[in-house]
């Protein structure tokens, strides 16, 4: 053992380097089981909440490998009223198509919100495929328009009559 090892005032190893030796082994150990802990707790994380889905606002590209994989899916979900619980889509002619088709980008949300004739969809389905990288939906567009159309135009105004139009006016007789 060094002198500078020992006390100087009782002349006894400072410590004892077995153990160091021990105390070294101990931190190397404890380190690596954090180290697993932690590995195996992203992957629990990883396999418990992601469900595979496209997070709202992330960029997809237009090909058609996505196409077809959302075209894939098949649907067995919830109705309740006749709309579907998981994206409150009204389930009818076409829905199969709108859901797959339509909310792979974006929330089904976004078509909730808005009432358009079949001409007013069809032209926010042209922009979208002038700016937002959205695909030519082919022999599916009539069907997918047929749908939104239906169920999503404008609806007529509430709690007030619709003013009256093309009246038959007729003389008082006394
Ligand atoms: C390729 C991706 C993509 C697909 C598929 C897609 N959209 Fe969109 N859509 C977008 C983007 C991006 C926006 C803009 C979102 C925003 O403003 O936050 C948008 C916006 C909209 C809007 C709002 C437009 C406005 O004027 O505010 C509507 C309505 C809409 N989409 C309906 C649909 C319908 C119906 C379909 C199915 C035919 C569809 N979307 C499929 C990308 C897509």
């Amino acid at each position: 053992m060094k002198e500078k090892d020992k006390n100087p005032k009782t002349n006894k190893p400072l410590s004892n380097p077995n153990t160091q030796q021990l105390f070294k082994g101990l931190l190397v150990g404890v380190a690596g089981l954090v180290a697993v802990l932690m590995i195996l707790l992203a992957a629990v994380m990883f396999f418990a909440f992601y469900d595979g889905s496209v997070e709202p606002g992330t960029a997809v590209a237009s090909d058609s490998s996505i196409e077809s994989k959302l075209n894939n899916e098949p649907f067995n979900g919830e109705v309740v009223d006749g709309k579907d619980v998981a994206t409150g889509l009204v389930v009818g002619d076409g829905f199969e198509l709108v859901r797959t088709t339509c909310t792979g980008c974006h929330s089904s949300a976004i078509i909730l919100q808005n009432r358009f004739t079949r001409e007013g969809w069809k032209a926010k389905i042209v922009w979208m495929q002038e700016t937002q990288g959205l695909w030519d939906l082919g022999e599916n567009e009539p069907a997918i328009l047929d749908y939104l159309a239906t169920h999503y135009s404008p609806e007529p105004p509430k709690g007030r009559r619709v003013p009256l139009r093309d009246i038959q006016w007729y003389e008082l007789k006394n």
